[in-house]
């Protein structure tokens, strides 16, 4: 396989490869895939003046880039209006009162069940729902049917507050929240009303390759047991379709799933990502997971005779490690091509 070395992804591998990139525990959190992304955004060589995420979720790629200055500014949005009021509050000068929340918070049962019935509109209140229930529910999730850690008895080895460092969480709010300015929305909206509204922006119109979409809709598999909000088979066709004339560059993801190869296997900026890490099946077998991406970028690189066109694979390193073996790193496995 012909290999293409990357040797500049290195300070967003360090940001990437932070846990605590998001406070939130984000169930399909796609952290890893932010050094692919910020070294096609080099080789396209037009810095994005927004980069944005319609389908936002924890927000760690976005951040990533922001971070590590790839982008100018990032927007955020989420057709679930607890995620968006979520980063709504971190980017606002309300992000002092949700870290004081988080911060004192009494993570108990009985907190979780207050949370869980209750319903406050879209502020401050809101926002502490969401960090609070994604912390401390099964798997992060926030749908209804998803219950707190250690289960309702509490007699399980991993208890309600096992996952929510009050302090650390509350920093990293503070940390964020210093971004604000560059940040150029946050919306509770479907990604189809975020790209109409895009488009008709001076932004769009002046220089469209400035703008740069992050597309990760929910899941082909499971997607119902793990987002409040997910895609039926229609909907990730009219995905496939909308992504035909998007305004500005692209890169979508997908787990690697049979419908999602068929819907995009010929499409020329497709490729499948390894994202190293691997789970146990049983006994004797591991399942590596690999990520499905595609991207109006893979696809010019290819035309261009930049990549090849047959090898697919990406890899992309996972440890945080020191800068220079970091570099080592990023030039040998973050190849494309
Ligand atoms: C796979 S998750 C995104 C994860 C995110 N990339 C991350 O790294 O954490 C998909 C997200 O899409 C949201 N969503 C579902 N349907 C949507 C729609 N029609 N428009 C916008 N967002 C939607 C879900 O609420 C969920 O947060």
């Amino acid at each position: 396989m012909g290999q293409e070395s990357v040797g500049d992804a290195a300070s967003v591998v360090n940001w990437c490869t932070r846990s605590d990139i998001s406070p939130l525990r984000y169930p399909g959190g796609k952290r890893k895939l932010a050094p692919l992304i910020a070294d096609l955004i080099s080789k396209a060589g037009t810095r994005p003046a927004l980069f944005i995420e319609p389908f936002a979720g924890g927000a760690s790629v976005s951040i990533s880039l922001l971070e590590a200055d790839y982008v100018d500014m990032i927007a955020l949005a989420d057709a679930d209006p607890l995620l968006a009021s979520f980063w709504r509050t971190v980017f606002s000068p309300d992000a002092e009162a949700l870290a004081d929340m988080v911060y004192d918070a009494r993570v108990s049962l009985k907190e979780w069940k207050r949370l869980k019935h209750s319903n406050f509109g879209s502020g401050l209140e809101t926002a502490f729902k969401c960090i609070f229930l994604n912390r401390t529910s099964f798997s992060g999730s926030l749908n209804q049917g998803a219950g707190p850690i250690g289960g309702m008895s509490q007699s399980g080895q991993y208890k309600i507050n096992c996952r929510f460092n009050q302090e650390k969480l509350a920093e990293r709010i503070l940390e964020l929240s210093l971004l604000r300015h560059r940040v150029r929305f946050v919306r509770n909206e479907t990604y189809l009303k975020t790209v109409r509204d895009v488009r008709r922006t001076a932004l769009y119109r002046d220089s469209p390759q400035k703008l740069f979409w992050y597309l990760d809709p929910p899941f082909f598999a499971k997607a119902d047991k793990l987002y409040r909000y997910h895609f039926g088979s229609q909907d990730h066709e009219e995905l496939a379709r909308a992504t035909e004339n998007l305004p500005g560059r692209w890169l979508l993801s997908y787990d690697d799933h049979s419908d999602a190869r068929r819907l995009y296997g010929t499409h020329p900026g497709y490729a499948l990502v390894n994202l190293q890490y691997s789970a146990r099946i049983d006994e004797k077998r591991r399942l590596v997971a690999k990520e499905i991406v595609v991207s109006d970028i893979i696809s010019d690189l290819r035309k261009a005779g930049t990549l090849q066109h047959g090898a697919e694979i990406i890899q992309i390193p996972r440890r945080r490690q020191n800068a220079t073996v970091q570099i080592q790193a990023v030039d040998r496995n973050l190849a494309v091509g």
